[in-house]
């Protein structure tokens, strides 16, 4: 494609970061690729892959790097990446700072798009209840890190109609696969778990993101994101 201007992705080093960055390098898009320390990911950089240093929680750290022609920025940014991990320097506030900064920041930037990755665990179930809140289908150690994700949720939410920035939030109906492969299909949902949508790969999940870029089709909205590949039977 190479049609849109660059984009900068905030979380450039983590799992969905990567795809992300690996799917717009794909489609020719330039990227600038927000990390905290540069000096840990000496890989990343590459053709069209600008490596710079900057935190999602800071308004003018998120404006600094946001600038300069941008057409959107991609929130794949996660304080916690496993639950061998653990809660102790989990800070409640991590998704609503970095709503805040990514609105600001990116406002004062000229950036109009924001797209970023949710979670499974505040979608709604079938009783329409949000997924952690049912012990059975969600691991309860894990509840902070939700109630931290649904408070940044709430933020772009509450702050929606508000400002320059079109936001979408694209939240995975399952489980994301980090190893699993690159369909280039996948299935928008809205506020529920969605029926019958299989495993997603983060690949297709970045395939997801750059049609929101390209193609704007949700405007501050939440919306889930599942795979659509073929399921073989037994
Ligand atoms: N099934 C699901 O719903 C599901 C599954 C997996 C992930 N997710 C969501 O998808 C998103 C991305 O997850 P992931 O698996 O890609 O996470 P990940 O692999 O753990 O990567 C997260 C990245 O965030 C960066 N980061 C942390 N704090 C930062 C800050 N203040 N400023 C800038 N960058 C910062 C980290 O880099 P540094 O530490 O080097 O800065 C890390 O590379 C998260 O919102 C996560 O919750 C959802």
């Amino acid at each position: 494609m190479g049609g849109i201007g660059g984009i900068v992705v905030f979380g450039a080093g983590g799992r969905a970061g990567r795809a992300v960055t690996a799917e717009a390098r794909r489609r020719g898009v330039a990227v600038t690729a927000v990390v905290r320390e540069p000096a840990r990911y000496p890989d990343l950089g590459a053709e069209g892959v600008v490596v710079a240093k900057g935190d999602v929680t800071d308004p003018l750290s998120v404006g600094g790097v946001a600038g300069g022609g941008h057409v959107a920025a991609v929130h794949a940014v996660s304080p916690f990446s496993g639950p061998e991990q653990g809660f102790g320097s989990l800070d409640p506030d991590f998704f609503v700072r970095a709503a805040d900064a990514l609105l600001d920041g990116l406002g004062a930037a000229g950036v109009g798009r924001l797209v970023a990755i949710g979670l499974f665990a505040n979608l709604l179930g079938v009783d329409g209840r949000p997924v952690m809140d049912d012990a059975g289908v969600f691991p309860p150690e894990i509840r902070p890190f939700a109630l931290a994700h649904t408070a940044g949720l709430s933020r772009l939410r509450s702050r929606g109609d508000e400002g320059a920035v079109d936001w979408v939030m694209l939240t995975p109906g399952g489980g994301l696969e980090e190893g699993a492969a690159r369909t280039g299909r996948y299935r928008l949902g809205g506020e529920r778990v969605p029926e019958g949508g299989s495993v997603l790969s983060y690949a297709d999940l970045a395939v997801a993101v750059l049609d929101e870029i390209e193609t704007p089709m949700r405007h501050r909205v939440r919306v889930s994101v599942t795979g659509d590949s073929v399921i073989d039977g037994p």
